[in-house]
């Protein structure tokens, strides 16, 4: 087993799950067997109890009144923003905007770029993989602007290859959004080498980094996309808290995103104007206590090792995909070279809701359905997938039960 050096003291990294209380809990009788980190993560102790310190010792608005709680609160929630540049090697501050979750990031590039560079035939180049949150936003555009949306395939293994996104560029292509990791298939993209070729066209570049920033050692400088997009519910971080990395030059030229308290610099009744971003993209009252507990998450991460966490996934995806390859009913879907710890799959016979209800009468949760991916379903020729996504509790242990309980589907379904 993985050891991590855990607060300076080197311990199991499975030791690492008593860090999160919700595995003190019994569902259905059984122990939890949480296999549906890609969907949202479990929160660690510290994350909760630095919610709740903020809120019993800490809490006041921010950036507006001047009292002392008032000013301590927005030093916390500052704070937290120096620790995500610096956690994601952004260059400046300002390049950090809070949103609310990734898909609030996404929608704000496609609003404000969108708004700005896009015109009548003007293309976006995104891929059949991607997530409804970095597809919708775009139509929506479509839709306004008459822009053309351009859909790179994705081969059998589930991956989309950079040659396929090659063919697709054209003069008119204004932006390209690309995932980092697939919420289905686990595939990894080759992000920076879509990002270098993009340069060289001088085309932005937003990442879905949904899937990534849980699982993968973050750079945003050397990664040099233009927009990043996280939630930080899947990093073991609260709910209501997203990070959209915007590159400078970009957050010097966008217009703000939406409008409202908190955002102005200047309000006349024939003329308003707005300070520099963030302040200018995060409008009305912020998720405070969120942003100053997902400075927690930040710090359980570091103190584990991202890439102790890359590690240990990877080992016990290997072992999950050797495990469900030993029952011969279960398709796993798509085969990527260079996979996360996601791993979707469908049995013969079995509707991929019965496998996930029959798996939770065992303890274990895994999510069922399209995965808010249905053109990459249509692709695949399904309708649902089940899917096992890890986060940093799982273990070898977990495999076994959730194989054990594919084997009961098979019995009750596969008669
Ligand atoms: C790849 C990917 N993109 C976007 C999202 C949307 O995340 P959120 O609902 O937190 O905005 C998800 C969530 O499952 C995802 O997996």
């Amino acid at each position: 087993m993985l050891r991590a050096n855990y607060k300076g003291k080197f311990m199991d990294i499975e030791s690492v799950k008593s860090q999160f209380p919700i595995f003190k809990n019994k569902i259905n009788g059984k122990p939890l067997i949480y296999l549906d980190s890609a969907n949202s993560s479990q929160k660690p102790g510290r994350v909760i109890d630095r919610i709740s310190k903020f809120y019993s010792k800490e809490f006041s608005n921010i950036g507006r009144s001047l009292h002392t709680l008032a000013v301590t609160a927005t030093n916390r929630f500052e704070e937290t923003r120096d620790l995500v540049k610096k956690y994601i090697n952004a260059k400046s501050r300002e390049e950090i905007i809070f949103t609310k979750n990734a898909t609030e990031g996404m929608n704000l590039v496609a609003s404000t770029y969108g708004e700005k560079f896009i015109n009548k035939g003007d293309e976006i180049l995104i891929t059949e993989l991607e997530h409804h949150s970095n597809y919708v936003p775009w139509h929506f555009l479509r839709q306004k602007k008459g822009a053309v949306i351009k859909f790179a395939k994705c081969n059998d293994k589930g991956e989309v290859e950079i040659d396929e996104i090659k063919k697709l560029i054209t003069e008119k292509t204004k932006i390209i959004g690309i995932t980092h990791l697939s919420n289905v298939t686990g595939a990894i993209l080759p992000v920076k080498k879509i990002v270098d070729l993009a340069q060289t066209k001088k085309i932005p570049v937003l990442v879905d980094g949904c899937q990534g920033a849980p699982h993968l050692k973050l750079d945003m400088q050397e990664l040099g996309c233009d927009f990043y997009a996280m939630s930080c519910h899947k990093m073991y971080g609260p709910t209501g808290v997203g990070i959209l990395y915007a590159k400078k030059k970009w957050v010097d030229q966008l217009p703000p995103y939406q409008g409202g308290g908190g955002m102005i610099q200047e309000v006349k009744k024939d003329n308003i104007t707005f300070p520099g971003s963030p302040t200018k993209y995060e409008a009305g009252t912020l998720q405070t206590a969120e942003v100053v507990g997902f400075s927690e998450s930040i710090r359980f991460i570091q103190d584990v090792g991202i890439k102790n966490i890359m590690q240990h996934e990877k080992e016990i995806t290997e072992y999950g995909l050797q495990e469900l390859k030993k029952n011969n009913s279960v398709k796993i879907i798509g085969d990527p070279k260079n996979r996360g710890s996601i791993i979707s799959f469908t049995i013969k016979g079995i509707h991929p809701h019965d496998i996930a209800t029959i798996l939770d009468e065992d303890g274990v949760a895994i999510r069922a359905g399209h995965h808010c991916c249905q053109i990459l379903h249509e692709k695949m020729g399904v309708i649902a997938t089940a899917r096992v996504s890890l986060g940093v509790y799982n273990s070898k242990e977990d495999i076994d039960v959730l194989s054990n309980a594919i084997k009961k589907c098979n019995k009750i379904f596969n008669k």
